[in-house]
């Protein structure tokens, strides 16, 4: 295996796949677990991680299940991709089509996503149909399209989505030695949730990790239907990411909780805009807000001692902060705007 394989070649015998499956791959995955070097302290946590998926292909962790995904509607000769996205998974599936000359189709709530994961669809050459209404609708919409016409839906409803996500886990376990005690991650639709607890479950009953974590989920508090246990009619959160009312993988994610001893629980915009500057500004990661929220409930955690201090944690970066500036330049100082030479500068940065 060359060092620059992406996820069908490295866990090939993890996935469902054969000879006949292409492996195609934009060189996903093998994103760094970097450990913390200010928040960690700072809580008194001794072991935090974060798991860097900002830096995979189209800059988010749907890169993973994307390629499988795709690369099993070729080995049944589909030529038409369809997603419903708050961004990320268009932005995915539009460069994996590019890259194989496939046709996507990217159904998003109009208004709704980021300016910069729309540019990713538009750039990659998907047609891009801004659909009125919620992400929810969006998926409803193109499950019944993808069940009339031709098409590989390739949202994470597709099995074959999970089944990539899960190299995540393997990557963590891979590169720790073991599960950690705690996996935090945000919960939208619910698929990665689902994905990781797969993962560590089919690494356990293989003997590669001795451990299973316990599954911790963030949801932001406008779009909380898990932490609630009903539907949100008009999901509203300023991590756009997971603006979802009635995640597709509900029993995935409830299963993961409950199997882990693990919880799902739901912080405010205030408080993942406060975690996101804290990230980049004390650890030199940015990341976008959705991808933030756990950052902010494990905070939450610590200080309510329901996380130990002892404990080896990973937090998921599931995106790049710069899919969405906008929603984090509300919070920090303008650029400062200057005349004059370097003595003028001197003086204004109180050198
Ligand atoms: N973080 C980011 C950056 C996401 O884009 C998403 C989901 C999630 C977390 C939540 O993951 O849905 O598996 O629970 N984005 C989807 C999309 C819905 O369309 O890009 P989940």
């Amino acid at each position: 295996m060359n060092a620059a394989a992406g996820v069908i070649d490295r866990y090939r015998d993890w996935l469902p796949v054969t000879e006949a499956t292409p492996a195609i791959t934009l060189q996903e995955g093998s994103t760094p677990l970097v450990p913390s070097r200010n928040i960690g302290p700072s809580l008194g946590l001794r072991r935090l991680y974060f798991k860097y998926e900002g830096l995979n292909p189209t800059g988010s962790f749907k890169d993973r299940g994307m390629v499988v995904a795709v690369a099993r509607a070729m080995e049944e000769g589909v030529r038409v991709l369809v997603c419903a996205s708050t961004g990320n998974t268009s932005a995915s599936a539009a460069a994996y089509a590019a890259s194989q000359r496939l046709r996507a189709i990217v159904v998003v709530p109009a208004g709704k996503i980021a300016m910069n994961k729309l540019s990713q669809a538009l750039m990659y050459g998907a047609k891009v149909v801004a659909l009125r209404g919620n992400f929810d609708a969006a998926l409803e919409t193109v499950r019944e399209l993808a069940s009339q016409y031709p098409v590989a839906l390739v949202n994470s409803v597709n099995p074959d989505r999970i089944q990539g996500q899960k190299t995540a886990a393997f990557e963590v376990v891979d590169t720790l030695g073991d599960a950690p005690d705690y996996l935090v991650l945000p919960v939208g639709n619910a698929g990665n949730i689902t994905a990781y607890w797969k993962g560590f479950k089919e690494y356990r009953a293989a003997g590669r990790c001795s451990v299973l974590p316990r599954m911790v989920g963030a949801q932001a508090e406008g779009a909380a239907p898990i932490v609630t246990g009903r539907p949100v009619a008009a999901p509203k959160t300023v991590a756009s990411a997971i603006e979802i009312g009635n995640p597709a993988s509900w029993e995935g994610a409830t299963t993961a909780r409950d199997e882990s001893g693990g919880l799902i629980d739901a912080v405010t915009d205030t408080e993942i805009l406060q975690a996101q500057i804290r990230l980049a500004s004390t650890e030199g990661l940015f990341a976008e807000p959705a991808s933030c929220a756990p950052l902010a409930l494990l905070v939450r955690l610590v200080r309510d001692g329901r996380v130990q201090r002892d404990s080896t944690t990973v937090v998921v970066l599931t995106g790049s902060g710069l899919k969405d500036p906008d929603a984090a330049l509300g919070n920090v100082e303008p650029p400062i705007e200057l005349d004059g030479d370097a003595r003028a500068m001197a003086k204004a940065l109180k050198l």
